[in-house]
C-alpha cells in the first residue's frame, strides 16, 4: 500500500537491490535490466566507482553547497563537459526537464536581442514535463487540460527537410532536436536531415539545441548522439545517465551566449551540488576511459545483430531500430507489444513500452555481452508462447 499520486502505472513488485545489470525484488526475484531505469544507470547498479565516490563524499561532511558556493568538483566537472562538447560554459541543474527549461530560456534571451522569438522542435520529440519542456514535445496528450503552454513553436516532421526549409523564417532563433528520439520511439535523425540542419543553422544565424538527456553520456557509443553527425550545437542538454543514479542536470552554452548571460538570469538550489558533480564527473570519467565506449559500440553491434534476428524470425514485429545500446522493437500493433512486454517482465527482463507498440531497451551500458543474449532470448521465448 502507498500514497503515491497515480502519474505511472506502478509494478506490482518491489524492488530492494541491483547489482551489475541486475535487479532483485523482495520476493527473491531476479531481474535482468534492459532498461536502466529508462537509461539513467549507466554504469549500472552497485558500481565501484560511483560507491567509492559517494563514500568519499560523505567524508567530506558536506553533500549540497549553494550555487553561488564554487568547489572542486563543481568547476571540474564543467570543464570536462565542455571539452567534451562545444567549449561552452556550463549551468548544472537536477533534472532533464530542468535543463531544457535552461535551454530554452537562454535561447530565448539570445533570440529576444536579436528580434526571433519562434522555435523549431520535431515530431515524436520528448523534452520533459514542466511546462516550458512541454511546449518543445510534440504529445499532445501530455499538454491536454493544462491550460496554455508557451507559444511560438512549430514542429516540423522528423528526418523530413523540405519541411523544416518550408518553416525557417526570419523570426526562427532555435531547432531543438534528440538526434536519436527516445520516447518517440528510436527514431534515428538521418544524415541528410543532420546535413540539413547544420546548413540552415549556419546560413540563418539559427541556434542548434541538442537534447542529449537520453542519448547522451555513452548511450549510443559516442559521449554525446550528436557527435555521429559532425554537428556542433550551440546549446547541449545532458541528465539521465550524467550522474549514473544521482539526480544531475546540465546545459553546456557556447560563449557567444554564454557571454550575454547575467547573474541572476537563471538559477537553481540543488544544481551543482557536491554530490552530484563528484559522482557525474567520476562517471564521465569511466565512459572516457579507454576502450569503454568501443564496449558500448561493439555491445550494440550484437544486440542489433540479436534484435534484426527476432524481426526476421517474427511476423508479428514491424521494424527494429537501434543506435548503440538504444534500441527500439517497434511491433504490428500494441495488443502484441503490451503482451510481449508483460510477459517478458515476467520472465525477469526489464524493458520499458513507448507509443504503445515500440519496447525501448536502454539497458546499463556495462551490461555484458551474455546478459543480452540473455535477454533476447527471454524475448524471443516469449515471441514463440504467447498468444498473439
Ligand atoms: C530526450 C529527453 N529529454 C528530456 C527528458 C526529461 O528528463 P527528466 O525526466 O529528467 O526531466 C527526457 C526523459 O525521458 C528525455 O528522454
Amino acid at each position: 500500500m502507498n500514497n503515491l499520486l497515480k502519474t505511472y502505472n506502478f509494478s506490482n513488485f518491489e524492488i530492494v537491490k541491483g547489482n551489475g545489470s541486475y535487479l532483485y525484488t523482495a520476493d527473491n526475484k531476479k531481474l535482468l535490466d534492459f532498461s536502466a531505469g529508462v537509461a539513467v544507470n549507466s554504469l549500472g547498479y552497485n558500481h565501484a566507482v560511483v560507491k567509492k565516490t559517494i563514500q568519499e563524499q560523505l567524508k567530506t561532511g558536506i553533500t549540497h553547497l549553494s550555487g553561488s558556493q564554487i568547489h572542486l568538483y563543481k568547476n571540474k566537472l564543467s570543464q570536462l563537459l565542455s571539452k567534451e562538447s562545444n567549449k561552452g560554459d556550463v549551468f548544472f541543474s537536477n533534472s532533464g526537464a530542468e535543463s531544457i527549461e535552461a535551454a530554452l530560456k537562454i535561447a530565448r534571451n539570445f533570440g529576444s536581442s536579436k528580434g526571433r522569438d519562434e522555435i523549431i522542435a520535431m515530431t515524436s520529440s520528448f523534452h520533459g514535463r514542466t511546462i516550458g519542456a512541454l511546449s518543445v514535445g510534440s504529445n499532445k496528450a501530455y499538454k491536454t487540460d493544462i491550460g496554455p503552454v508557451p507559444g511560438k513553436v512549430k514542429f516540423c516532421k522528423f528526418n523530413d527537410s523540405k519541411n523544416l526549409k518550408q518553416l525557417i523564417n526570419k523570426k526562427t532563433l532555435a531547432i531543438i532536436i534528440e538526434f536519436i528520439q527516445g520516447d518517440g520511439g528510436i527514431n534515428i535523425c538521418s544524415r541528410d536531415f543532420a546535413k540539413t540542419i547544420k546548413d540552415i543553422c549556419k546560413k540563418r544565424k539559427i541556434l542548434l539545441i541538442a537534447d542529449e538527456i537520453q542519448g547522451g553520456i555513452g548511450r549510443t557509443g559516442k559521449v554525446f548522439a550528436y557527435k555521429h553527425y559532425g554537428v556542433s550545437p550551440d546549446i547541449i542538454t545532458s541528465a539521465k545517465g550524467l550522474g549514473s543514479g544521482i539526480p544531475i542536470g546540465a546545459t553546456i552554452v557556447k560563449k557567444k551566449i554564454a557571454k550575454n548571460i547575467s547573474i541572476g538570469f537563471h538559477g537553481s538550489t540543488f544544481g551543482g551540488g557536491m554530490l552530484q558533480t563528484r559522482v557525474a564527473f567520476n562517471v564521465l570519467k569511466t565512459i572516457n576511459k579507454v576502450g569503454f565506449l568501443n564496449n558500448v559500440k561493439s555491445k550494440g553491434l550484437l544486440l542489433e545483430k540479436l534484435l534484426k534476428k527476432l524481426n526476421a524470425d517474427n511476423e508479428v514485429i514491424k521494424e527494429v531500430r537501434i543506435k548503440g545500446l538504444m534500441a527500439g522493437i517497434e511491433f504490428k500493433n500494441d495488443i502484441t507489444a503490451l503482451k510481449v512486454y508483460k510477459e517478458t517482465s515476467k520472465n525477469g527482463l526489464v524493458t520499458t513500452l513507448v507509443k504503445g507498440n515500440i519496447i525501448r531497451i536502454t539497458p546499463p551500458l556495462i551490461i555484458q555481452a551474455e546478459e543480452l543474449k540473455k535477454g533476447a532470448k527471454i524475448i524471443s521465448d516469449c515471441l514463440n508462447t504467447i498468444k498473439i
